[in-house]
């Protein structure tokens, strides 16, 4: 294995260009959705609600009862709709910045930055998807609902993994839209991950009429990322993963969300929030 400098280039540039832009929204709604987790619902401009699956947006958390963070924090779109005019993030409270978001009030301004990073590909000739996430992972991978959705020739399973049901999010949201979600839960001994392995087995076989799944998203485990890599290599399949990175101007500027990628064998580095958050699956290195 050799060491490669970092790569200026961002992969596909060319034919992936975004409008960017730092609005003021007001808040709709910011409501507890369980014990950990709460969804914040902005209204929005049309360059947000452009917003595609696995893109994020750099958010300015406002001042809480202490110090203001001084760095916007990243999020993922959740949802979008350009009808309406909405853009929501499902987000948990981990620090100051989220716990300053957890105080907003329908009404309160909130300024955000974006939509950043390259999203995800849903490649023509793809026929089932599996949806692979733990934690806050589904909050990045559930707007694919929207996009699977949207072509009736492509099925979608989702297996969703969290610490108790309780935090199994989405699970209506993604029915709604046609996904077939399997909930797997520590506390109900139902996540080990050969138990994950032989579910994903079975959908990768296919059979009685549902296709064999032929691309795997994933996002939010270290674990199942690894054996989503190890499954999708054995059977040649198409795979992306959403990386998170702690970051700083979210724009390519400082370098500082650099992570190490094995790509045919040579390690490079590539900035998660301008070169991704969206990866290729067998070219991301655990972590
Ligand atoms: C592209 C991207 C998309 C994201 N999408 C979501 C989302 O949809 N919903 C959501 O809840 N969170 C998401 N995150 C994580 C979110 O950015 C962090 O939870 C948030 O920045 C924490 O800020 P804080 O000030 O509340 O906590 P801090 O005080 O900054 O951190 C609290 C703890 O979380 C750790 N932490 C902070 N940021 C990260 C990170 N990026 N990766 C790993 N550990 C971290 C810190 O080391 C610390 O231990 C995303 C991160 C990235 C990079
Ligand atoms: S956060 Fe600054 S380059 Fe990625």
């Amino acid at each position: 294995m050799t060491l490669m400098p970092t790569q200026p280039e961002i992969p596909n540039a060319s034919d992936r260009q975004f409008a960017v832009a730092e609005r003021e929204c007001a808040v709709i709604s910011n409501d507890a959705v369980n014990a950990e987790y709460r969804m914040l619902v902005l209204s929005a401009p049309p360059v947000f609600t452009a917003a595609q699956p696995g893109q994020f947006f750099h958010l300015l958390c406002p001042r809480g009862g202490g110090e203001a963070p001084f760095f916007r924090r990243p999020m993922s779109v959740y949802r979008v709709d350009p009808d309406k005019g909405e853009v929501a993030f499902l987000y948990k409270v981990t620090g100051a910045g989220t716990e300053s978001m957890a105080a907003l009030r329908p009404g309160d301004g909130f300024n955000i930055l974006g939509p950043l990073g390259i999203g995800f590909d849903l490649p023509d000739g793809i026929r089932h998807v599996l949806l692979l996430a733990r934690g806050v992972g589904l909050a990045t991978l559930a707007p694919l609902a929207q996009v699977v959705a949207a072509r009736p020739d492509v099925r979608a399973t989702a297996i969703f993994s969290a610490r108790k049901p309780e935090f199994l999010m989405s699970v209506d949201y993604m029915a709604a839209h046609g996904v077939d979600v399997v909930g797997v839960t520590d506390s109900e001994g139902t996540s080990a991950v050969d138990r994950v392995e032989s579910l994903m087995r079975d959908l990768l076989a296919g059979g009685n009429g549902v296709p064999p799944v032929d691309a795997i998203y994933t996002c939010g485990s270290n674990r199942l990322m690894r054996l989503a890599q190890k499954l999708a290599a054995e059977r040649g399949i198409f795979g992306q993963v959403a990386m998170e990175q702690q970051m700083a101007c979210g724009l390519g500027m400082c370098f500082c969300c650099v992570r190490d990628f094995n790509v045919g064998g040579d390690i490079v580095h590539r900035r998660v929030c301008c070169e991704g958050p969206v990866f290729d699956l067998q070219e991301a290195v655990s972590w």
